[in-house]
């Protein structure tokens, strides 16, 4: 921030501004807002994962009492574009994966549009799918890039040769499975169609994103649709872009012209229609001279896409800049199936691309016979292995040694299966974990002095629970050199000045920006006494450093669990994590995100499995009963720490995103430790009891 920062709202660990709201239920999320004469929506989806649907009969649905219209494909509304063919929905008779959205009933309450939904009667030509993902699949190929715009393949020197002179080398194959975003506020969407253009109440990561993808479809200009969205019950990435029901409450709503449709996704519909996290098959290879020093490090990565949109998931990115080695390979190969899109899930390309590299590391500082966190020290790479660019700031190894210290690494007795304690193994273990600084042009923020001496703040941003109403205001209070309660901040609406989407743990440096800036042209066009009314709008600076530097968070997850002898059973008794973020906007919100994202990082290691069925293409494990997540009995003792300091070249902030790096690494940590509680390796997520048994 500024030298003339005075009031330093800037790390305090200040309540949410918004919790009262919150918890007294006066907050309206997308479906609670209130309007008259709703209608309400139910979808109909494919019960085939491929082909065509030959008969579509509405007329016993039509029939029921309280039905206003049926839509199918015959009597939707045609959509303006099929550039994203995710979300050009009930145009064609088409099927492309099993659960897709091929109709829906608008009704006068929800229970005769879901009842109404079931009673219409479909008839398809279907044709033989493929859903399995298989590193030997004969229609892989290799995308043009990964997302969102990196080279698919990386080679430096020659990893064959370094392999052959290596003298310890670990060589494996590793696996996580298809994950489900499942934020505790399902998806849903009210939209309202008038003369004028399209009203939307959506659960949303992004306003001005879901009106540029959904304007175009409906031949609209942007200034002829507005979204609102105040708060949003979690997203993780299945709410960063707008997905097909956001457009099928928009056909709806055109069908019904003047009356809002109320649409909420069930928890089993999510499972079809919202995105997930493709599985990947990553093959390691990794090969060091006796001191334990890299000569080899390489990533090939297998994952799948869906036929009607590619998702190249960035996996093998992070082995790029993790550690030094003067060879280095990364591949990407995706494999088209007859599956719903995959899409964004909490540290895309690092979460699952963490996993495998660092359990490799793991086995092999268990064949060099060298302490893991030493061995990830020795590798400690000076400059940005792929650019060669220095760090805007790099404290793995003080991360590292951090949560060594605080975990208590020094009592670690380096043998498998060791500690035994009522016929519970105990073990610990460790990995890294990073992510990307990004910071995403075209926000901008407008900023008005009122006339009782407050400040309008006004971006058209989100909170998707993970604080920004408070950290927002946090920022502009320092740049203004207000206090806090000078501050009435304004998001989540599209008649707000642009912003981009909370993603990529890009809000704050994006969005941060675009409000020191405003702070900055106020000061200059109306100087030390401004008068109520004067205001002032600034965009995102483009970040002079982004050429010149890496810019990265990384942190240190370490754990303890628990596994039973006799049951492979698992508790993790223990999680810690140090991260090396930057500056802290709000301790307690940093917090809730670091230790959120280690809990879901638990998850990933134990519970989490969309088990996709090879007969009928869809996911068997549909709901919060099959499809599992960590509950709170399953959390043991849970840490998160940061070293304080701030990064020069990030932002004014000097901060870097935390959204998404507490879930990176956690699984490799968990894998880890379940190694050397038991001896047993595991290389497939999740971990679960039968692995342990074998
Ligand atoms: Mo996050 S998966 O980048 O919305």
């Amino acid at each position: 921030m500024s030298d003339r920062l005075q009031t330093a709202a800037v790390g305090a660990p200040l309540a949410r501004l918004d919790g009262v709201a919150k918890v007294t239920g006066t907050a309206r999320y997308a479906f609670e807002h209130e309007l008259d004469q709703p209608a309400y929506m139910h979808p109909v989806q494919s019960t085939i994962a491929r082909g065509t649907i030959s008969s579509i009969d509405a007329s016993v649905a039509e029939a029921l009492d309280g039905v206003l219209v049926v839509l199918t494909h015959e009597n939707a509304p045609r959509l303006a574009s099929d550039d994203n063919r995710e979300l050009w929905i009930l145009q064609d008779e088409r099927i492309a994966f099993r659960g897709q959205l091929i109709g829906a009933v608008v009704a006068e309450s929800s229970e005769v549009a879901r009842e109404a939904a079931s009673r219409v009667r479909v008839a398809y030509h279907e044709q033989p799918h493929d859903v399995v993902l298989r590193a030997d699949h004969e229609q892989l190929y290799a995308p043009e890039k990964v997302n969102p715009s990196f080279p698919t393949d990386t080679s430096e020197g020659d990893v064959e040769a370094a392999m052959q002179s290596a003298e310890v080398t670990v060589e494996q194959t590793y696996t996580t499975p298809m994950e489900h975003n499942n934020p505790m506020e399902p998806h849903a969407t009210i939209a309202i169609r008038d003369r004028l253009g399209l009203t939307l109440y959506d659960s949303t990561q992004g306003v001005h994103t879901v009106r540029s993808s959904i304007a175009p479809l409906f031949g609209l200009e942007p200034e002829q649709v507005r979204v609102i969205s105040p708060y949003v019950g979690g997203g993780f990435g299945s709410k960063g872009t707008s997905h097909a029901h956001v457009v099928l409450a928009c056909l709806g709503a055109q069908m019904v012209s003047g009356r809002p449709v109320k649409l909420a996704l069930t928890r089993q519909q999510m499972f079809a229609l919202v995105g997930y996290r493709t599985p990947t098959i990553q093959r390691i290879r990794l090969g060091a001279d006796g001191g334990g020093r890299l000569q080899a490090i390489s990533n090939e990565v297998v994952e799948l896409t869906s036929k009607i949109k590619e998702f190249a998931e960035q996996t093998a990115t992070p082995t790029r800049i993790m550690y030094a080695s003067p060879n280095r390979l990364t591949s990407h190969r995706l494999v088209p199936l007859d599956v719903a899109v995959p899409s964004w899930m909490r540290a895309p390309g690092e979460c699952p691309g963490m996993f495998a590299p660092e359990v490799a590391m793991d086995e092999l500082a268990v064949a060099l016979g060298l302490d893991p966190v030493e061995l990830r020290i020795r590798n400690e790479p000076e400059v940005d292995p792929e650019s060669g660019n220095p760090w805007s700031t790099r404290r793995l190894v003080d991360c590292l040694r951090e949560g060594a210290r605080r975990f208590g690494w020094d009592q670690r007795d380096p043998s498998p299966g060791a500690r035994n304690r009522n016929g519970w193994l105990i073990g610990s273990g460790v990995a890294s974990a990073t992510y990307p600084v990004y910071r995403m042009p075209g926000s901008a923020a407008r900023i008005c002095l009122g006339p009782a001496g407050a400040y309008t703040v006004q971006i058209g941003s989100a909170d998707i629970g993970t604080g920004t109403w408070t950290t927002l205001a946090q920022i502009a209070a320092d740049a203004l050199e207000v206090p806090m309660d000078l501050i009435e901040l304004e998001i989540g609406d599209t008649r707000l000045p642009m912003a981009t989407v909370a993603g990529g743990s890009s809000g704050i440096t994006s969005w941060g920006s675009a409000i020191v800036a405003a702070a900055e042209a106020f000061r200059e066009q109306h100087g030390d006494q401004p008068d109520p009314g004067d205001e002032a709008t600034a965009e995102t600076p483009e970040n002079a450093d982004a050429e010149n530097y890496a810019m990265h968070a990384f942190g240190a997850q370490l754990a303890e669990v628990h596994v039973h002898a006799d049951t492979g059973e698992i508790r993790v008794s223990r999680q810690l994590g140090v991260f090396d973020a930057g500056q802290i906007i709000n301790p307690r919100t940093a917090r809730s995100q670091f230790i959120g994202g280690m809990t879901m990082g638990l998850s990933m290691a134990l519970h989490e499995n969309s088990v996709l069925d090879p007969q009928f293409g869809h996911v068997v494990n549909h709901d919060l009963a099959e499809y599992h997540i960590p509950v709170n009995a399953d959390v043991g003792d849970i840490e998160a720490h940061w070293l304080d300091g701030r990064d020069p070249h990030t932002n004014p902030m000097g901060s870097k995103g935390i959204g998404e790096i507490g879930i990176v690494g956690v699984a490799a940590a968990i894998a880890n430790a379940v190694y050397h509680a038991t001896g047993i390796r595991i290389r497939d997520l999740p971990i679960t009891a039968d692995k342990l048994l074998r």
